[in-house]
Order: structure tokens, then C-alpha cells, then sequence
């Protein structure tokens, strides 16, 4: 495995293996990595790609400076577990390095619908963040699959939309994985390592209200199933920001079941200070 720090570095090593025909994957992430992490690193070798994994918090799509100062970070056990999954290369920045020319200067991205509901609306500036980072990353690494967990499902949505846009995007491949989840449940996430052990305990409410929409579809009106799953996580101390219902081709929001569509039931509650997100495609 082969460490990066530098852009200009990397970007030369990636150049002579594209030129020998190889099929470059990568798979962005902030660190912390956990086993829905690998299972993308996995993927791409599954594929057949050489994957290239990169370690980086991108502090312009954190809204809540304390969520930004609380990331955890785990470089040296990250290393291992990349090491141990075989991943092929890693690219460790600097924020110098990812933002050369201050963040002012970096191209900002438009999403439009995208970034005004859910987590656009609850994380103002996150997408943009987002847009802005994984833009500049595909500039330096340019591979030729880019892979993403479904656990982000709106994140995907925002990305694919992001490489309509850059035309130098247009020939990459984006692969949506499915989410890890822990025995009871819970999705896999680098911010469940800061949850308390009474908070871990609850934890797993977000993927039984996911459950309790999708086995009421068609049973229930959802606006009973949602009422139903915000007090259930409130009884437990949960601050749910939203539990929603949408359209999973276009996100457009739904107040009711529509059996017709594919639909997406997506979640994000407080667990103490820590905010999770969670999504289940329902048909
Ligand atoms: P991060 O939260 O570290 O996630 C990196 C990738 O791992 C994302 O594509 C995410 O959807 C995926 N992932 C996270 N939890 C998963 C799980 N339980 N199962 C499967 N995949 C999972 O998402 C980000 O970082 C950042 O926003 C980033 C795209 C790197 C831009 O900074």
C-alpha cells in the first residue's frame, strides 16, 4: 500500500498506472474507517479496480463547528485496516493541499432542489461543502469508478448531479453500496464511536422506525407511521430533525405512500450531541 500526501505526488503516480490500461476506483472518506468503509474498498477490487482511498475532514461541508471539532479521527488504525483490505492507495492531505488557494477560490457547486430539503435544509452549506471537496479530490485522483455508500443516500444524489456537471466527469462510473449496519441494526458510522454506552443502546431506533415505514406501506397512512416513529424516538431521549418519505429517483418529498414509485423512507435524529442519518429503500 502506498501513501500520499501531496496532490502534484499522487496525481503522477495515478498518471503511470492509467497509462498501463489499469481501471483506477476510489472511495472518498473522512477517516474513522469502519467496515462499510472497506466494504467499498472491497467492491472495487471485486470490480477489478486498483482503489485508491483518501483521508480527509473536509472542514467546508461541516455547518456545526462542534461536529467538526468532535470528528473523530483514527489515522493509524485507519492504515491497518486499509493495509489489511488491500487497499492499493491512500491520499492523506493537508488542507493546503486540497485547497491551494483557499477555500474562496475553490469552484462552489449549485444543486438546486437537492440542497433544500432534508439535510440540505437541516445542514445549511453542507452539500456545497461536499460538492466542493469531492470536485477537487476527482480533479487530482480522475478515476474511472467512483464509490459511494447508499447510507449517504442523498450524498449520492448530490455527487452523480455534481458529475453532470464537471464535463471532465462524464465517462466515471458512480456505484451506490449498500449500508453496513451493526447486529441490531444500526448503521455503520464513523460518529457512532461517540456515543455513550445508554445512547448506543437507543441507537438503533433510527433503523426501527426505517423497518416499521416499510412494513406499514400500503397498511397505514404514513402520516400516522411518522407521527407513530417521532414519538417513539422522543420517548427514548431521541431529538428526530426529520423522518421522511420520497421519491428515491428524484427525492422529491411524498406525504403519502405511493406504491407506484420507487420509494425512500431517510431519518436523522440526535442521540445526545451526535447526529446520525439513516435510509431504507421501501419496494
Ligand atoms: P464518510 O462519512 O467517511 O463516508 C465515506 C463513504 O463511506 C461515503 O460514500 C459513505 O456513504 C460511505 N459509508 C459510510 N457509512 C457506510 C455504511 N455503513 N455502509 C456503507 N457505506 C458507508 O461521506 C463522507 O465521508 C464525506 O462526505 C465525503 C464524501 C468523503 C466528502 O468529504
Amino acid at each position: 500500500m502506498v501513501i500520499f500526501k501531496k496532490a502534484e505526488d499522487i496525481n503522477a503516480y495515478l498518471l503511470n498506472i492509467r497509462q498501463k490500461g489499469a481501471s483506477l476506483g476510489f472511495i472518498p472518506t473522512m477517516g474513522a474507517l469502519h467496515k462499510g468503509h472497506i466494504s467499498l474498498v472491497e467492491q472495487a477490487h471485486k470490480n477489478g479496480d486498483i482503489t485508491v482511498v483518501s483521508i480527509f475532514v473536509n472542514p467546508t461541508q461541516f455547518n456545526d463547528k462542534n461536529d467538526f471539532d468532535n470528528y473523530p479521527s483514527a489515522i493509524t488504525e485507519d492504515k491497518m485496516l486499509l493495509e489489511a483490505a488491500g487497499c492499493d492507495i491512500v491520499f492523506i492531505p493537508s488542507v493546503a493541499e486540497v485547497y491551494p488557494e483557499s477555500y474562496a477560490k475553490t469552484p462552489v457547486y449549485d444543486f438546486g432542489y437537492l440542497d433544500t430539503i432534508l439535510e440540505g435544509a437541516h445542514r445549511p452549506g453542507h452539500f456545497k461543502g461536499v460538492g466542493q471537496v469531492v470536485a477537487r479530490l476527482l480533479e487530482i485522483v480522475k478515476p474511472d469508478n467512483l464509490y459511494l455508500g447508499q447510507k449517504d443516500f442523498q450524498q449520492c444524489m448530490v455527487i452523480k448531479d455534481l458529475a453532470k456537471q464537471i464535463p471532465q466527469l462524464h465517462n466515471m462510473h458512480v456505484k451506490i453500496c449498500p449500508t453496513l449496519r451493526e447486529p441490531d441494526g444500526l448503521a455503520m458510522s464513523s460518529r457512532n464511536r461517540r456515543l455513550t454506552e445508554p445512547e448506543r443502546a437507543v441507537a438503533n431506533l433510527l433503523y426501527q422506525c426505517l423497518v416499521s415505514i416499510q412494513t406499514k406501506a400500503g397498511l397505514q397512512p404514513f402520516s400516522v407511521v411518522r407521527k407513530e416513529c417521532i414519538e417513539i424516538l422522543a420517548d427514548k431521549g431521541l431529538k428526530p430533525e426529520y423522518v421522511a418519505l420520497a421519491d428515491a429517483s428524484n427525492l422529491a418529498l411524498l406525504d403519502e405512500y405511493d406504491t407506484e414509485r420507487q420509494m425512500v423512507a431517510l431519518i436523522a435524529a440526535f442521540v445526545g450531541d451526535v447526529r446520525l442519518i439513516d435510509n431504507m429503500l421501501l419496494n
